[in-house]
């Protein structure tokens, strides 16, 4: 080249219609023609001067090429594909011609090479149709690195992104073979694969290594097409490689994670195609990994649920959320050698590059099914047992109540002899007393004071053994069980003392129910005396009453030691007591327990050590209205002396007692020692009263009155009886009508129930106390 000004070359320059720079070895550009400045869009002034890669940040190019020289046969100018940027900073792609030039022959430019490089805007191009510029772009921007090599495996092309992935620039790989940047055994692979491509075989993706030019090995996913020249010869190759490091991160995690699990875990893709399963899997089917994946899952499903799969699977494939499967339905498992286990399955989805894959965690329930069937059975016995021991314990108390009604239905007749025969002494002995006042009556009073304590004591105890034994005449009414608390809170509050707090929790909705009053009373009394001696005089009591369905409770609850389990199971038990001699009867719950069965109702205990004592009492419900305690009606005593009597009693020292009573306070009295004597008296001789034992042996006192009114209607009756027979009851529950006077009693209890009978003649409703017999 022969030497020239600068400024005539510039001129020179100018005339050349594409963008010319020249750049010397400072990547300055030294000169720049019109086109330059027409193409960045700046001035003359400001692109001398410059450094180039403000105008072409991606070249990397340097001033290493072949020199042109003289009349050399001129080199080739390299040609570049890169993007340009201008002042303002819009990118556009590029294509550089670049030459190094000699220039040393030029005085006024004092450098001796300079590279001259032609810029060719390519975006027209890139806009047109042409194919070629389009993938050319496609590859430039591509995020994947891009490499065109030649059949020896000489790098032809290196898009951006091969530099960015390997961090060599185009430059730098052009040019060079493949295998410099891989090691010995990514080399052999390439090859394999290489000749796999030129057998013909379509290549498919594969993973393989690479290794950075800073020497961190990276892995990448290929796929590698041929390159086809006009006659279908293969010229070369291009390989387009991803960075997939993160995902083989990931996918490692993720498989640790699953080889971890102890459940057999299975990735299913929504073919019902196996695509991943764990070792646990394995184990469990009795398959190895090899055999299952790529198989259907219908594979592992028993026959008679293996039709149905794939609708289960487009189920949950329509919402594939974490869950349970089949929830209204029992899963089983088919392993290899057919036999089936029953399963839990939960799944959880993935959306992975190939789409929906589920992952099925499968567990083996065969032994919980077991561990749960043995646990039924289990509870299924200790239920039949609670159900015995709970009849046994009812048998138990049924029969001690049989025994103690007939015993107290005896003690009964026996108190009453020796209660009113120690009346008796007591009276002669006030007459003695007038007519020998020097003998020492005092002590005999006293000693006879004594046996009517001891005869009084001894009746109170029978009568509880006959509330126990459900052998007590009872007047059932509807009553508001809140009613009747509040009625005998302030007793209680008496009986409880000042430090026990005594708390009323009454629900209005309480149903009513259907009981006696006393008794109902007599079972509160009971519980909270029991409560008081618990806590030992301080504490809470609370008495709490609700509905419970077509029942209503009443709860005593105390903050007291509670109950042993042996006392627990015996409290209701006549004459068990924890108290020392002396202090408990132990018929406390025995009475309750008696009352509340009579009730037709139920009685728990729920007490444990430290946890102090319920009591819950369940009475029936009763739909009738509550209906107010009748007070008894009011009759002037009326003179009934002249009344005739006509005894009926089978025991002999209650008959005389009888007698011997009413003959004293100036009745006509009459005794027949059984039914039949006492009819036949009743037809020969007129007579007003009829008192009647109730259980006797032959005819009962009942059929005795009913016969004797059918021969006398105007007759009154009063039975007297050691106990409430069954006879006496229509359906458990006495007549209204009737009027009995229960054993033991006094002389005067005798001679005011006689009143009251005979009396009822006058009273205004004429048929109270007129001892009209029940059917
Ligand atoms: N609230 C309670 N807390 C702890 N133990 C109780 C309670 N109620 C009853 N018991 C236990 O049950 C036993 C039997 O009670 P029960 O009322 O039948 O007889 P008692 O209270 O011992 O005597 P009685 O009531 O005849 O005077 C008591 O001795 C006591 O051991
Ligand atoms: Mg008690």
């Amino acid at each position: 080249m022969p030497a020239m000004a600068a400024h005539t070359v510039e001129a020179a320059m100018d005339a050349f219609p594409d963008p010319l720079l020249v750049v010397d070895a400072c990547r300055q550009v030294r000169l720049a023609n019109a086109g330059a400045s027409r193409l960045f869009r700046t001035s003359h002034a400001d692109l001398v001067g410059a450094p180039v890669d403000l105008f072409l940040p991606e070249s990397s190019f340097d001033l290493g090429g072949p020199l042109s020289s003289g009349d050399e046969q001129l080199p080739h100018p390299r040609t570049l594909e890169l993007s340009a940027r201008r002042t303002g900073g819009q990118q556009f792609p590029v294509e550089l011609s670049v030459l190094d030039v000699d220039v040393a022959g030029v005085a006024d430019l004092a450098v001796e090479r300079l590279a001259f490089i032609s810029v060719r805007d390519i975006s027209g191009r890139t806009r047109g149709s042409d194919a070629a510029v389009r993938l050319a772009t496609i590859v430039q921007s591509s995020q994947d690195a891009i490499i065109g090599k030649s059949v020896d495996g000489t790098v032809t092309s290196w898009n951006p992104g091969a530099a960015r992935l390997y961090g060599y620039s185009a430059e730098e790989a052009i040019g060079r073979s493949v295998r410099e940047f891989l090691t010995p055994q990514q080399s052999n692979q390439e090859d394999e694969v290489l000749a796999r491509v030129l057998s013909g075989e379509r290549a498919e993706p594969y993973e393989a290594q690479r290794t950075r030019r800073n020497g961190v090995v990276i892995d990448v996913s290929i796929s590698m097409s041929s390159i086809l020249a006009s006659d279908g010869q293969i010229i070369g190759f291009s390989t387009a490689a991803r960075d997939i490091s993160e995902r083989k991160r990931a996918e490692a995690r993720f498989s640790t994670l699953l080889e971890a699990a102890p459940d057999a875990v299975l990735g299913v893709r929504s073919n019902g195609h196996i695509a991943l399963l764990n070792a646990a899997a394995e184990r469990l089917f009795g398959y190895s990994r090899d055999e299952l994946v790529g198989r259907q899952i219908e594979n592992l499903v028993p026959d008679a649920a293996r039709s149905r799969h794939h609708e289960y699977r487009q189920a949950y494939a329509a919402d594939p959320v974490p869950r349970r499967m089949g929830i209204d339905r029992e899963l089983a498992g088919r392993r290899r050698d057919g036999s089936t286990f029953p399963a839990e399955i939960s799944l959880s989805s993935l959306l992975t590059e190939e789409g929906l894959l589920v992952l099925a965690s499968v567990r083996d329930v065969t032994e919980r099914q077991e561990a749960m069937a043995e646990q039924e059975r289990l509870q299924v016995q200790a239920q039949t047992a609670r159900l015995e021991h709970q009849l046994h314990q009812s048998q138990r108390l049924e029969s001690l109540g049989q025994l103690a009604g007939g015993v107290a239905h005896d003690f009964n007749n026996l108190l009453s002899v020796i209660l009113n025969y120690s009346l008796f002494v007591r009276e002669s002995v006030t007459e003695a007393q007038g007519a020998h006042p020097e003998e020492p009556w005092e002590t005999v009073a006293g000693d006879i004071a004594q046996i009517e304590r001891a005869a009084h004591r001894a009746a109170e105890l029978t009568s509880r053994l006959l509330t126990f034994g459900r052998r007590d005449v009872i007047a059932p009414r509807v009553l508001d069980l809140n009613e009747v608390l509040r009625a005998v809170e302030p007793i209680l509050q008496r009986t409880l003392g000042e430090r026990v707090r005594l708390v009323m929790e009454l629900n209005p909705d309480t149903p009513p129910v259907l009981a006696d009053p006393g008794q109902l009373e007599q079972v509160v009394v009971n519980l909270a005396v029991n409560a008081r001696d618990a806590m030992e005089g301080e504490g809470v009591l609370t008495m709490s009453t609700r509905p419970a369905g077509d029942r209503s409770t009443l709860t005593v609850r105390d903050n007291g030691p509670g109950m042993e389990p042996g006392v627990r199971q015996r409290a209701f038990d006549p004459f068990f007591t924890t108290k020392p001699k002396g202090e408990g009867s132990g018929l406390g719950l025995a009475t309750v327990y008696g009352i509340v069965q009579q009730a037709q109702g139920a009685i728990e205990i729920e007490s444990a050590p430290g946890h102090g004592t319920s009591i819950v009492v369940l009475l029936p419900a009763s739909d009738q209205p509550t209906a107010p305690v009748p007070t008894d009606p009011v009759a002037p005593p009326p003179e009934i002396q002249m009344a005739r009597v006509l005894l009926v009693e089978d025991e002999p020292a209650v008959r005389e007692l009888i007698m011997r009573l009413l003959k004293h306070e100036g009745f006509a009295i009459d005794a027949a020692e059984n039914g039949a004597d006492a009819l036949e008296r009743v037809a020969r001789d007129p007579v007003d009263l009829l008192i009647t034992d109730v259980v006797m042996p032959g005819m009962l006192g009942t059929e005795v009155a009913q016969r004797a009114l059918l021969l006398r209607p105007e007759l009154r009756v009063l039975f007297i009886s050691g106990y409430a027979h069954p006879a006496l009851a229509v359906r458990g529950t006495p007549d209204e009508t009737f009027v009995l006077l229960e054993k033991p009693f006094t002389g005067p209890e005798l001679l005011a129930k006689i009143r009251e009978v005979l009396s009822a003649a006058v009273a205004p409703t004429g048929a109270a106390g007129r001892g009209a017999v029940p059917e």
